[in-house]
This record gives structure tokens, C-alpha cells and sequence, in this order.
């Protein structure tokens, strides 16, 4: 997916420097915590090594998602993917909500993808209880239909609005495809506030990627959740927002955000603690240095990075196209 803060193209050098600085090598099966876990593939590439991980994001597309990557082993059959691509479409709530041939005055999808999302997501949820499916494959369902819905949005890259004219790749039928399967030990994922959810877990390794400035995700990726939720919403709006309940992070605020942090660190039961944060996020290098050594040895790295492609979409007025990503690092001794 082409998600904000995506640490896909990061990879290589998040598990270089964890590696340097911890000391662990693949195979060595430590327990990894993905607790602002997004897509999910921080903690993948730490499953595909052999680790237990832990992982966790507050909204509940990511969730789904994740329930696939870290604790999935199953995965559904051809032939029910088939059956379900060929499902006549149904007006359902998508449909009537989020193309413009119901008269809603929304445009995020074809009229024929969104009924044909409709028809998928209700039959999801039919086999599942009716118990025909297991949980597991629930799962891989779902997650399949978020991951492969995302390609055919007629938005410029987020959810914070939709185009006005039916975009070319949001042109082309909607097909669900399933997310590759991830090998390795099966994890534990978790849909909380990674604030409230920091006293129960404990491990070896804690990697945050929090928001880095004010875009909240459950605005920029409302129709994600509703479809993952598919809870009938009442929607405000032009681009109809569903209510965040309580999902609004207190990470995209500058007059919360130290505060949450700090207590986030004081309150990590974990040996080793990573943050990726970039040099223009809304805390500046020197806040997290001082927050961070209070509780033991404190070091950080760099790479250059390409930005999000929706920064250039958007009116944020930030000139060049590298940003330097930075890689926090604490050896927590208190
Ligand atoms: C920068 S993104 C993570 C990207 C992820 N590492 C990836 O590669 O896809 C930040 C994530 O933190 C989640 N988030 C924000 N505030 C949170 C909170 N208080 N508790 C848990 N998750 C939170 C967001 O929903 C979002 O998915």
C-alpha cells in the first residue's frame, strides 16, 4: 500500500542499524515490538527472520492487516477467490456512500468497483458467520480487499478528498488479490492506544514509527476503516468522515505529543527502543535526545529519504525532495 510513512524503501537500514546495536543477527528469535505498526511490513521483515512479534496500530484497517501479516499461516484457496470476483455487484453501503452514480456526492470509487467492493465484503462476512470460513481466513479476506480496494481509490493519494474525474488506474475492474504469505513464528496483534497498551507488553526490541505532524490517519484513511469495519457510519461532510472515535493520536499534536512520548518510553518494558522520525517532523531532534537519554544511552543515525508522494500534492510549502530520516536509538537502563 501506498501508505504515509510507509518504512517499506527504509528497510534496509532500520534492520542494519537495529542489528549494529543490538547485536542480533537473523534466526536469533528475539521478541520485536511494531507498536504504530501501519502496513505492517516493519514487522513482517522481522517475522520472516524468526522473531515473535508483537504488533499493534489504533486504527482498525491497519489491525486487519496485521492479523494477516503477524499472525496468520493460512490462506484462502483459489477457487474462493474466484467465487468471490465473481460476485454480481450490490448496492451496498460503499456504493451508496462513495460513488457518485447513487447521487451522494462523493466520487471515490467506479460505481461498478464500489458495488462490486459491496458484494465482496458482505459475502466475507456472511461465510464467516455462518462459520464456513475460519478466523484466520477472515482475516486474509479482509486484508486482501483493503490492500487491493487502495489501487482503484480515485483520490490523489489519501482519502482526505477524491478527484473530481475518474482517474485511470481507479478506471480498470476491481479484482480482490490476496497479500503474500508471511513465514515464520506466529506473533500478536493488537488495535490499541499504544499508550494504554505499553504496560502489558514486554520484549527485547521496541520500534516506534509514530505520525511524524499533524495529518491524522483516520482522516486520511476513513473509507479504508469503514470498509474494514463496514459498521454503517453515519458520514459528515463533503469527503464524509466517519466519527474518529477516539482514534484522533495525540502524536499529531504539538501540545500532546512530548508528554505522550515521554511517557511512552518511561513506561517500555523493552531492553532496546528504535524511533523513526524524519527532520521535519513536529518534535525536533534535540526534544527526543533530551526525553530519550533521561533513560539510558542514547545514539541516533541517518539516511536520506524520498518523501511521501502526497507531500508534493498537497499545499505544505516544503521546497526539495529528500528529507533526512533519523533512527533514535536508547539502551534503556531506567
Ligand atoms: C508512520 S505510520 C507507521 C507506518 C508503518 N511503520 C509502515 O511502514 O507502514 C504511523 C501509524 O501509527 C498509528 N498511530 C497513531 N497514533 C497511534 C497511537 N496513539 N496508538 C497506536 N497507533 C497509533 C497510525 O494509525 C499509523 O498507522
Amino acid at each position: 500500500m501506498n501508505y504515509i510513512g510507509s518504512k517499506y524503501s527504509l528497510l534496509d537500514f532500520i534492520h542494519k542499524t537495529i542489528s549494529e546495536v543490538t547485536g542480533y543477527a537473523s534466526g536469533d528469535g528475539f521478541i520485536f515490538a511494531d507498536l504504530f505498526a501501519g502496513t505492517g511490513v516493519v514487522g513482517a521483515s522481522y517475522r520472516k527472520e524468526g522473531c515473535y512479534v508483537i504488533s499493534n496500530d489504533i486504527q482498525y484497517y491497519s489491525y486487519v492487516i496485521n492479523k494477516y501479516c503477524i499472525e496468520g499461516s493460512e490462506n484462502a484457496n483459489a477457487s474462493l477467490i474466484n467465487e468471490l470476483n465473481s460476485l454480481s455487484g450490490t448496492e451496498g453501503f460503499v456504493y451508496k456512500n462513495y460513488c457518485a452514480g447513487s447521487n451522494c456526492g462523493r466520487n471515490y470509487f467506479t460505481d461498478e468497483n464500489g458495488k462490486r467492493c459491496d458484494a465482496i465484503r458482505i459475502k466475507i462476512e456472511e461465510l464467516y458467520n455462518q462459520n464456513k470460513i475460519s478466523e484466520e481466513i477472515y482475516f486474509a479476506l479482509l486484508a486482501g480487499l483493503i490492500n487491493s480496494i487502495d489501487k482503484y481509490a480515485n483520490t490523489a493519494s489519501v482519502y482526505g478528498a477524491f478527484l473530481k474525474h475518474i482517474k485511470k488506474s481507479a478506471q480498470k475492474q476491481f479484482k480482490l488479490e490476496l497479500l503474500p504469505r508471511i513465514e515464520g513464528p506466529k506473533g500478536k496483534v493488537y488495535n490499541e492506544d499504544i499508550n494504554e497498551l505499553i504496560a502489558k507488553v514486554h520484549g527485547d526490541v521496541l520500534y516506534l514509527d509514530p505520525p511524524y505532524n499533524s495529518r491524522q490517519y483516520c482522516a486520511n484513511y476513513h473509507v479504508l476503516e469503514t470498509i474494514a469495519r463496514y459498521d454503517n457510519p453515519v458520514l459528515k461532510g463533503k469527503t464524509g468522515l466517519r466519527d474518529s472515535n477516539g482514534q484522533k493520536s495525540k502524536y499529531c499534536s504539538k501540545r500532546t505529543l512530548a508528554s505522550e512520548f515521554e511517557n511512552l518510553i518511561a513506561n517500555a518494558k523493552f531492553k532496546y527502543i528504535f524511533l523513526s522520525y524524519n527532520n521535519e517532523g513536529l518534535m525536533d531532534i534535540d526534544a527526543i535526545k533530551k526525553i530519550m537519554s533521561k533513560y539510558g544511552a542514547y545514539k541516533c543515525f541517518t539516511q536520506s529519504y524520498k518523501r511521501f508522494k502526497a507531500d508534493k500534492d498537497e499545499n505544505r510549502n516544503i521546497s526539495g525532495s529528500e528529507t533526512v530520516e533519523y533512527l533514535h536509538c536508547l539502551i534503556k537502563e531506567r
